[in-house]
């Protein structure tokens, strides 16, 4: 037996920060950049390797669902989810997706994992439980997560998502043309999450006034999608840059990025996920394309990722 689960990289349009704390985001698949995992049949153990980090190959054993190791701990919830009592087996990770960039490299990466033990075990995993587990997995790297990310990772559509309400997937009739800028700064979402969590204890007003304001800017957004209105989404998404600045999870790098951007004739451009560092996005006029492109780089951009979001049929 033979079989490649996988799952892809996301980006958040608007509304990061404010959605761990209930406010509305969008979140969008990039389907073009994933992380794979080639599960194989072998006898006696189970082993699990990366092209991204070195790791020894681990033995499961059944008490591994509390493990820090996300890794192991996505193993263990997915074998425990099938009442699985043996496992073995190859588990080979590999994945195009900026590690702490804020593209949901881990949760991508979870997805994948569960996918691959879920085939050494002869089953399939429905996308409520895939979700459940891979949630399971990003408090490992989120802390407190909200969601929106094994949410958008597992069933690879375009969300409006709030915490706690029922997923709410959007259409996108008209394709974004996005540019992901990476500024190659790994960035923890997790102490990122953690700084604004002790700014609202800080200051708890003016902390709830940029929540809210995100959590408009993200209502707004859903409804410039819905008419295709891209020079009214741009102008959100800047704003919303704007409210992380003032929030403080920007980085210069981040700042010089998006301005170039927005020089080069974007609709609009922002910090995208946990920021500090990882990665900004442009939502580009497809003939300003290349040019933000050439001039992400020359500002000092690591990698540039042009992606067309939405425009497809849905899936059945
Ligand atoms: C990370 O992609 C988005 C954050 O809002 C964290 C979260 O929602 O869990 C920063």
């Amino acid at each position: 037996m033979y079989s490649t689960s996988s799952a892809p990289a996301k980006v958040i349009l608007v509304g990061e920060h404010a959605v761990v704390h209930g406010h509305p985001a969008i979140a969008l698949p990039l389907s073009q950049l994933r992380a794979y995992v080639d599960a194989r049949e072998s006898v006696f153990r189970l082993s699990i390797s990366s092209s991204y980090a070195e790791r020894a190959p681990f033995c499961w054993r059944k008490d591994e669902s509390k493990s820090a190791d996300p890794l192991m701990r996505t193993v263990a919830l997915t074998a425990r989810h099938f009442a699985a009592e043996a496992l073995q087996g190859e588990l080979v990770i590999r994945s195009d997706i900026p590690i702490a960039g804020g593209m949901g490299s881990g949760a991508a990466v979870s997805a994948a994992l569960a996918k691959g033990v879920a085939a050494l075990l002869g089953q399939e995993l429905a996308k409520a439980d895939l979700n459940s587990i891979v949630y399971e997995v990003e408090k490992l790297y989120h802390g407190t997560p909200s969601g929106i990310d094994n949410t958008v990772v597992v069933y690879e559509r375009p969300i409006y998502y709030v915490k706690g309400q029922p997923i709410d997937f959007i259409e996108i009739s008209c394709p974004l043309a996005l540019v992901v800028g990476d500024t190659g700064v790994p960035s923890l979402t997790r102490a990122a999450v953690a700084a604004v969590r002790a700014r609202l204890a800080r200051e708890p007003r003016q902390t709830q006034q940029l929540f809210d304001r995100i959590g408009a800017i993200a209502e707004g957004a859903k409804a410039a999608i819905k008419v295709g209105d891209h020079g009214l989404l741009g102008m959100l998404m800047t704003q919303n840059h704007r409210l992380l600045q003032a929030l403080d999870v920007s980085s210069s790098l981040l700042d010089r990025l998006v301005e170039t951007a927005l020089r080069g004739g974007a609709y609009g451009a922002k910090l995208s996920g946990g920021g500090r560092g990882g990665v900004m996005i442009a939502l580009a006029p497809p003939d300003a394309v290349v040019a933000i492109e050439q001039a992400l780089w020359r500002a000092g951009a690591k990698r540039v990722i042009v992606s067309s979001v939405g425009g497809e049929m849905a899936p059945s």
